[in-house]
């Protein structure tokens, strides 16, 4: 302890502590032992695991491991409970998330005390942003509640919503699922981390407080084991966050039901610093970073990508920066450093760390607390990209670093990365900035500025950071669905037959893979026949191979995400007029392949999802976010990039048509399987696509049986969405392959309004830009 002498003297920080009393008065008040809150009360304390001050070792409270039945009454009561909130409306809901948001704001010391016993992160950070973004986020969606009749007039609830959430910010990420969940109408059964369950269970006090009806809220704690029960309940919908590894797990688990999928994963996130920027605002940029948390943050700008001409300087002000900062007591509000979460995270950061000789490593100079979870911030210079370091999570105060020489090779620095959460960049030139901001492949990038959030704008990423996003509208529409359901699609048996060809030829339609018609690998075709048993032709049947060059087809066409809407509106038009033109010879196909004389309609149909589509080329944009900073968050779609579809068996030209348009319109590139038993439709439309300037690679159709196509199309890791409206029975094979590289899965069986497959075929970037100073 410093004396006022010497604080004088050194002009350095004297310790702050904020006082623990009131946060332990709260413990000892409920007794240090807590149950669950199941159906508006706490069940009996059973016990099962401590909850650890990270920074002391000190027990904190003893918790309850939730048990099969545990999590059964919580499901079952939040079931009960949930027809009863969705009808209370969205004003009357909105009166209980006003009252929680208030109650928040009101405990908000108590709650970041306890954050902060409970977590190890600094009280600045918990008083000055976990608790008041938590705050926010219950007013926002307050607001949204309010307004979903006026607004989302054709959405309604999922129903049961099961949550599972991480350690990083226990607050903030409960009222990031929580919020909106209420807010739409669904009622939850929320697992907090085993790490840090305190103030989910403070929180379940301000639910009773605010007289929230029994059953809304449920909380239950524990470990994996009772999140995998969660996840295996019967619940509507699962939203998780937290690693990668078990987010696949859960894609895994869930492959075989219909359950609604939110994954919030783990990033890499590069942190690109251009010779022109500010830098010693780059410099404090990068203390929020990385050394925010402790750098256990999913966002966390963990790799550093200076620009050659400036690096050495960077790096020698980022290591006198490093040696200021102070690692200690949580609760001293003068620390920029406080406590790794857990010993077992404290040890996975440790190993990852002592296991590497490569590069220069530099370690902050000042005093490390003699006991406790602590690690000091940590800087590694000179990596390889592939290097171990610099491609895996440590989630921890380490900063791996490289550098490049042009905007080009730091683009593709950054994006060398199978992960896609966040990036940040700074450089004084806003073309620069602009540029390079829409070339990162990520959910959320930061200009000049770093780990801003707010719940008017989404947050969460691409690749293997999982899908989803959690704010603004786009979050809103993962707590809902539509409020009517299309007519569902029959499956069709292809017809069979016994007679030759009408006119005597046997034609051999191929697959059209980069703008060419080409031979299946295999050499196989199929016969298609037409109601009456005569023989229509054949159709190729695709194999993986196939399925293969068609990915390396559409990935060679990345120029096509690029181009302007308006040349990709002229391209969709002109496919519109072109099958406008022989309309008679596809109504006649289809009446052929189909067996009757109804098919005038659905080419019609067909015209006008083309010409719909090509409408909304140049007009189905993005937004601007109010957020509260200087300056806007801009929130751009972008395209998903290359999406396996597999077409439905009825409508075989309309199908199609309803799936590519949309997608190719927003910049996409598209694999189609035709429908499986009315191939010819999509084989004559080749014709169609190679008069109409659409460039080799961007669509590209295979036919043959879809089950052969989709578990290929779901593990290949340059596919980035597989759809189906094929046999329901392909969908856990297809979810089930695409937890390889986490991509983005839409299974249906109605066929999709245009607005549909506009939403599918796109993910919001939100691009933060503040200006002024
Ligand atoms: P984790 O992913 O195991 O834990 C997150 C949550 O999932 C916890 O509530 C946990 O109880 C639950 N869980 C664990 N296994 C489950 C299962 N099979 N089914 C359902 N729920 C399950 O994260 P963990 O082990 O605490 O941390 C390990 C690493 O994960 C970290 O080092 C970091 O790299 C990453 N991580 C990433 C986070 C993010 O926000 N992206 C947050 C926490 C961890």
């Amino acid at each position: 302890i410093m004396t006022v002498k010497e604080i004088f003297q050194t002009m350095d920080y004297g310790p702050a502590p904020e006082s623990a009393a009131e946060a332990l008065t709260w413990l000892v008040d409920q007794g240090g032992r807590f149950g669950h809150f199941i159906d508006g009360s706490f069940t009996r304390h059973t016990g099962g695991f401590d909850s650890r001050n990270p920074a002391t070792g000190e027990v904190l409270a003893s918790l309850t491991q939730a048990s099969q039945q545990d999590v059964d009454s919580a499901v079952s009561a939040a079931r009960k409970a949930q027809p009863k909130w969705e009808k209370l409306g969205g004003p009357g809901r909105a009166r209980y998330l006003y009252a929680l948001a208030r109650l928040l704001q009101k405990h908000s010391r108590l709650f970041a005390v306890l954050e902060t016993l409970d977590n190890g992160k600094p009280i600045r950070e918990s008083r000055d942003i976990d608790i008041p973004l938590a705050q926010r986020h219950f007013y926002y969606h307050a607001g949204m509640a309010q307004l979903m009749q006026d607004a989302l007039p054709d959405r309604v609830a999922l129903g049961v919503c099961g949550q599972i959430i991480p350690w990083n910010f226990p607050l903030l990420m409960l009222a990031w699922k929580i919020a909106p969940a209420l807010a739409m109408g669904n009622t939850v059964v929320l697992k907090p981390a085993e790490y840090t369950s305190l103030t989910a269970l403070l929180f379940a006090d301000i639910c009773r407080q605010a007289g929230l009806p029994a059953g809304v809220v449920n909380i239950v704690t524990g470990d994996g084991a009772v999140g995998e029960m969660i996840v295996n309940a019967p619940v509507d919908k699962i939203a998780f966050t937290g690693s990668t590894a078990v987010g696949r797990r859960i894609r895994e688990a869930t492959a075989g039901t219909d359950k609604e999928l939110t994954l919030e994963l783990g990033g890499k996130s590069p942190y690109i610093v251009f010779d022109d920027a500010d830098l010693d605002s780059a410099i404090e940029g990068l203390v929020d970073a990385i050394w925010f948390n402790q750098g256990q943050v999913c966002c966390a700008g963990s790799r550093l990508l200076v620009h050659e001409p400036v690096a050495e300087r960077f790096y020698a002000k980022l290591r006198a920066r490093m040696d200021k900062l102070r690692i200690g007591n949580p609760l001293d509000k003068s620390i920029d450093v406080g406590a790794i979460v857990d010993p077992a995270q404290l040890e996975t950061i440790t190993d990852m760390v002592a296991a590497n000789s490569d590069g220069d490593m530099h370690q902050t100079a000042g005093d490390m607390p003699a006991q406790g979870c602590f690690y000091p911030p940590t800087l590694i210079t000179g990596l390889d990209t592939a290097h171990p370091l610099m491609q895996e999570e440590i989630f921890g105060p380490v900063l791996v670093a490289t550098t490049f020489r042009t905007p080009a090779e730091a683009v593709e620095l950054a994006n060398n990365t199978r992960y896609g959460l966040a990036a940040t960049l700074w450089t004084e030139n806003i073309n620069l900035a602009l540029d390079v901001a829409s070339k990162l492949a990520a959910g959320v990038v930061w200009t000049n500025a770093t780990n801003l959030f707010d719940a008017a704008a989404g947050f969460g990423g691409v690749r293997e950071s999982g899908f989803g996003r959690e704010g603004g509208w786009e979050g809103l529409s993962a707590y809902t669905k539509p409020r009517t359901t299309g007519k569902t699609l029959p499956q069709i048996a292809p017809f069979e037959g016994d007679k030759g060809p009408s006119d005597g030829i046997d034609r051999t339609a191929k697959l059209y893979i980069g703008g060419k018609q080409t031979r299946p690998d295999g050499g196989y075709s199929a016969p298609v026949y037409a109601r009456n048993g005569t023989l229509l032709g054949h159709a190729s049947q695709s194999n993986r191979k196939d399925v293969r060059n068609a990915v390396e087809a559409a990935q060679a066409a990345k120029g096509w995400a690029r181009s302007t809407g308006h040349l990709r509106a002229q391209i969709l038009y002109y496919i519109g007029e072109n099958l406008y033109a022989r309309a008679d010879e596809f109504e006649a196909r289809l009446n052929t392949l189909q067996g009757g004389r109804t098919s005038a309609q659905e080419v019609k149909d067909s015209i006008d999802a083309l010409f719909t589509a090509a409408a909304w080329a140049d007009k189905y944009d993005g937004q601007a976010h109010g957020v509260p900073i200087r300056g806007v968050a801009l929130a751009m779609k972008e395209p998903t990039g290359v999406i396996a579809a597999l077409c439905p068996d009825a409508h075989p030209l309309l199908g199609l048509v309803s799936l590519m348009a949309p997608a190719i319109a927003m910049g996409n590139r598209i694999i189609l399987g035709a429908s499986q038993p009315f191939p010819l439709a999509a084989t004559d439309f080749y014709q169609i696509l190679d008069t109409s300037d659409v460039p080799a690679g961007v669509v590209n159709i295979l036919t043959g049986p879809h089950d052969a196509l989709a578990d290929t199309m779901a593990r290949h890791m340059d596919i980035d969405a597989v759809w189906s409206f094929s046999d329901p029975a392909l969908s856990e094979t297809i979810r089930k392959g695409s937890a390889s590289n986490l991509k983005r899965t839409w299974i249906d069986t109605s066929l999709p309004t245009i607005r549909d497959t506009l939403t599918a075929a796109t993910e919001v970037k939100n691009i933060w830009i503040p200006y002024g100073e």
